[in-house]
């Protein structure tokens, strides 16, 4: 086994070209792979204040991107400070084979309607042997909000085109959205597996009606107002849950008259112009882990991270941490372009006087969705029994994030366990630091790293490489706060 240190693999300088994996940090056949591996404890001196900045958003970026695919488009667009981890460059084939060049100018990306269609080639699925010659072919990798987000444009722009995904994202359920779009009058059907990947999308979207979502996912909503916006039908959203709103922001910006009650969203119609530059503001569930880290470690600094989406869709976790008495603050807000909100998270003192946490209603579960395997991990410092519910949705995510989560939880000692809808937490564990699995989901695994950088002594994250999901920046960014933090890559 050769093993080698892939630091530079972090800086935005080893930009890989676009369109290839995001893990394919080097130029080898052979397979790679690599561990987080973190000594506890800070390196440096305190500061009295320090600020990190993080990655944009993910859920803006793909939104962004997407802007570029809807009718009347500009030709060029700019999305700057995109998210450029793996989740958001696996939309970028799609959007080749779909004939938009993109490329990265001074970390902006940059997509231009050049018309050129770079086709992609098929993976095999073992219950689909025709494949349908006539239609493009997209493979979306393992995003799931790359490939729920493009069926809703493609099916309201009326592309005809094939869908798929990775191994993992073909056991991800796209019912979510397709029963709605088929309810506005869209043609798609199922080629493998029901219900998952691959779909083809074989007739648009053509006709106004009232959908009722079964789940609270954004992305199932999103998939739907964009289809219906790019459609130009009006539409009426019933959601169990008002989950993060980024699509409805981005597109009332555009202009779309929208108007939403306790229970559901209406989309009227109306024209629209999708702007040539769209701003992504930082992400606030990668600020998490930072803020994590430092609150953790209980100094006497402040740590800022500014320019961040102060959506409060998306801030769950830091409003929970709060709540329990954590020294968080918003500080700078200003409303963005874009119809997002931005600014700085300031973070100060430590956890030792905080309570348990509670999450039992949805739109609170909904707005730390992806931040419960780290919310996981500080409830098991604190005194209590924490509880972390409305959950059922996360058994969908890259892993069963329920059961990932109080594994990654168990291996550090912890006592977390899945009971119904959520996760149960009983603090005050001694908890020690070791080999930590992360089942190669991104989210585990800086849940884990940021949890051992508190512990005393070496703790190794199976697979944490996965953060490059959506914080290709993690280990630096973690150095940057003082944590003694390596990768270490496999081959
Ligand atoms: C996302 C929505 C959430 C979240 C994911 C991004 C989005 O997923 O977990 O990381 O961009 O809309 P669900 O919509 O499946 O809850």
């Amino acid at each position: 086994m050769v093993v080698s240190v892939t630091e530079s693999a972090e800086s935005s300088s080893n930009f890989v070209p676009l369109g290839y994996r995001m893990q394919e940090l080097q130029d080898t056949d052979e397979p790679v792979a690599s561990d987080l591996v973190v000594d506890g404890g800070r390196s440096e001196n305190e500061t009295a204040a320090l600020t990190v900045n993080v990655p944009g958003d993910k859920s803006v970026s793909h939104r962004a991107l997407l802007a570029a695919l809807l009718p009347g488009a500009p030709s060029r667009l700019t999305v700057r400070n995109a998210n450029l981890g793996g989740a958001v460059r696996a939309l970028l084939p799609a959007m080749r084979v779909l004939g938009r060049r993109v490329t990265l100018e001074h970390g902006d990306l940059i997509v231009e309607r050049d018309g050129v269609a770079v086709p992609q080639p098929v993976r095999p699925h073992p219950d689909v042997s025709d494949w349908p010659a006539d239609v493009p072919y997209l493979e979306t990798e393992g995003s799931s909000a790359a490939a729920r987000l493009l069926i809703g444009v493609l099916a309201g722009a009326g592309v005809a085109a094939v869908v798929d995904g990775d191994d993992v994202l073909r056991h991800r359920p796209m019912d979510w959205l397709v029963a709605p779009l088929s309810e506005l009058g869209a043609e798609i059907g199922y080629l493998g597996e029901p219900g998952r990947l691959p779909v083809i999308i074989r007739g648009p979207v053509h006709r106004s009606a009232t959908v009722e979502l079964a789940v609270g996912s954004a992305q199932a909503r999103s998939a739907v107002l964009l289809a219906a916006f790019a459609a130009g039908v009006t539409v009426e959203i019933r959601r169990p849950v008002r989950s993060r709103d980024h699509t409805e922001r981005m597109l009332a910006a555009f202009g779309a008259r929208l108007t939403e009650s306790a229970e559901s969203l209406r989309y009227e119609g109306g024209g629209y112009a999708v702007p040539p530059v769209i701003d992504v503001p930082a992400d606030p569930s990668l600020a998490a882990y930072p803020v994590a880290a430092w609150l953790l470690w209980g100094g006497a600094g402040e740590l800022r991270v500014p320019g961040v989406c102060l959506n409060p869709t998306r801030l769950g976790f830091f409003d929970v941490l709060r709540q329990s008495g954590a020294d968080i603050g918003y500080r700078d807000q200003r409303a963005c372009p874009g119809g997002e909100m931005a600014g700085t998270i300031v973070a100060r003192g430590g956890l030792a006087n905080l309570a348990a946490v509670r999450v039992d209603d949805p739109v609170t579960l909904h707005a730390l969705i992806d931040e419960v395997p780290l919310l996981t991990a500080v409830s098991a410092t604190l005194p209590g029994v924490s509880w972390l519910g409305c959950a059922g949705e996360l058994r969908f995510k890259e892993t069963d994030r329920l059961v990932t989560t109080a594994r990654m939880a168990a291996a550090f000692g912890a006592h977390a366990e899945v009971a119904g809808d959520g996760l149960k937490v009983t603090g005050g564990a001694a908890l020690t630091p070791g080999v930590v699995p992360s089942y190669g989901d991104h989210r585990i695994a800086m849940a884990a790293a940021t949890l051992a950088m508190s512990l005393t002594g070496r703790t190794t994250v199976s697979d944490g490489g996965s953060h490059r999901t959506s914080f290709p920046g993690f280990v630096s960014v973690g150095r940057a706060i003082g944590a003694r933090i390596t990768e270490i890559t496999r081959r």
